[in-house]
């Protein structure tokens, strides 16, 4: 059997959804559709990746590009190419290398790492393991004290910035999972995962490194005043008490004195609410699609909130980028940079660290080749003439 590091190096391995099709293989149902799945019917998740088609390139031909410079800076962090690892909750059970493995990854590549709340690794083990920006995403999982406490450790360990995600005042309708029984898989009575568990024995590998690495891990950053990390709990019971307010955000400019991002703004009324309320950046998002269904795919949603920034915040965005394609039209845009969430999980589901690695690697040499197609020899350089833009902008009418 080939090894899974070698299984993400094969010559046919040449894309994103080639990494997906591994981590499909070798996950069980469960964990795969969590991470792949969205809210209710879909369609948001599904526009995310559809609306790339709707902006066409316009390049500039018979140009001869040097060097090219793929190097961003975010936050006056500077970023080898325009693209950062988002959030993923439960990484560490897509594999036991989980938000370890990933931020080392990122570090090796020289970007950005965001540590989600959900994690099942130390933050201090986590920002140890990259030589990147490492930033942390801030849910009131666990309460306001548990936050604090979190907030104080983030800062002690050296990230540099605290991301904040408004747009779960409770989890979306992500049906695949009750389908799965993620609830009772997570839960604690055996007789509950009975059924569910023929589909868990189907995946052998996942289940020696899910077993070898201690069972089902603890919420080790969200501790619990007098008893300690919290139990992992499934995504519903997660965000039932997760969200941050604007009011919140008062008391953690209070603790957390360096810059703030805020993460699910789809409007221009929201992105100058974030900027009033002190924010250094926002992040045009729809959580990938998970939570409410029907909201605008984030490319989409990206212009408004350019406009409505007007420079006083970055703008960042995430949601459907699978090729460096991708980033290079939501550059183009506005965006100062994307975050990717799936296309590196699915990485990380198929080989740990090295598929995370060769992830980034797809996406890399895809904005180079991009930009030297585009005839443009620096992300600096990118602007809208490089796009077509007109059937984006006949849907938002
Ligand atoms: C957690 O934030 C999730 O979207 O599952």
């Amino acid at each position: 059997m080939k090894s899974s590091a070698n299984a993400v190096r094969s010559p046919r391995v040449v894309n994103i959804g080639d990494l997906r099709r591994l981590a499909r293989r070798r996950l069980p149902r469960g964990v795969f559709d969590y991470l792949d799945g969205g809210a209710e019917a879909e369609i948001t998740l599904a526009e995310n990746l559809r609306v790339f088609q709707d902006v066409t390139f316009r390049p500039r031909n018979a140009v001869a590009i040097g060097a090219c410079n793929l190097k961003t800076q975010v936050l006056g962090e500077e970023l080898s190419f325009p693209a950062l690892l988002a959030p993923v909750g439960y990484s560490r059970l897509i594999h036991p290398g989980g938000e370890v493995a990933a931020a080392r990854a990122a570090g090796e590549a020289g970007t950005g790492y965001i540590l989600s709340t959900i994690s099942g690794h130390k933050l201090e083990r986590v920002k140890a393991a990259t030589k990147g920006p490492a930033w942390y995403q801030l849910y009131l999982v666990g309460g306001r004290e548990a936050a604090e406490a979190a907030i104080e450790r983030a800062h002690r360990a050296g990230f540099t910035a605290l991301v904040i995600t408004v747009d779960t005042p409770v989890a979306g309708m992500r049906e695949r999972d009750p389908r799965n029984g993620m609830k009772e898989l997570l839960g604690a009575s055996l007789f509950a995962k009975l059924p569910y568990l023929p589909g868990i024995l189907a995946h052998p590998r996942w289940l020696i490194s899910f077993l070898w690495d201690g069972g089902v891990p603890k919420l080790e950053n969200i501790v619990i005043p007098g008893q300690g990390p919290m139990k992992l709990i499934d995504v519903v019971a997660a965000l039932s008490h997760a969200v941050v307010t604007w009011k919140d955000l008062r008391w953690i400019r209070e603790i957390w004195r360096g810059p703030i991002v805020v993460k699910g703004i789809l409007t221009g009324d929201d992105a100058r609410r974030a900027a009033d309320e002190g924010a250094a950046a926002v992040v045009v998002s729809n959580h990938g699609g998970r939570q409410l269904d029907g909201v605008s795919p984030s490319l989409r949603a990206l212009p408004e909130v350019v406009a409505a920034a007007g420079g006083q915040v970055e703008v960042l965005m995430d949601g459907g980028i699978r090729r460096g394609s991708d980033i290079i039209k939501a550059l183009c845009l506005g965006a100062r940079a994307v975050l990717v969430g799936r296309a590196y999980a699915y990485g990380l589901a198929a080989a740990g660290e090295a598929g995370v690695a060769r992830s980034l690697e797809i996406l890399k040499d895809d904005v180079e080749r991009t930009l030297r197609l585009l005839g443009c020899s620096s992300i600096a350089g990118l602007n809208r003439s490089y796009l077509d833009t007109r059937t984006l902008e006949n849907n938002l009418r």
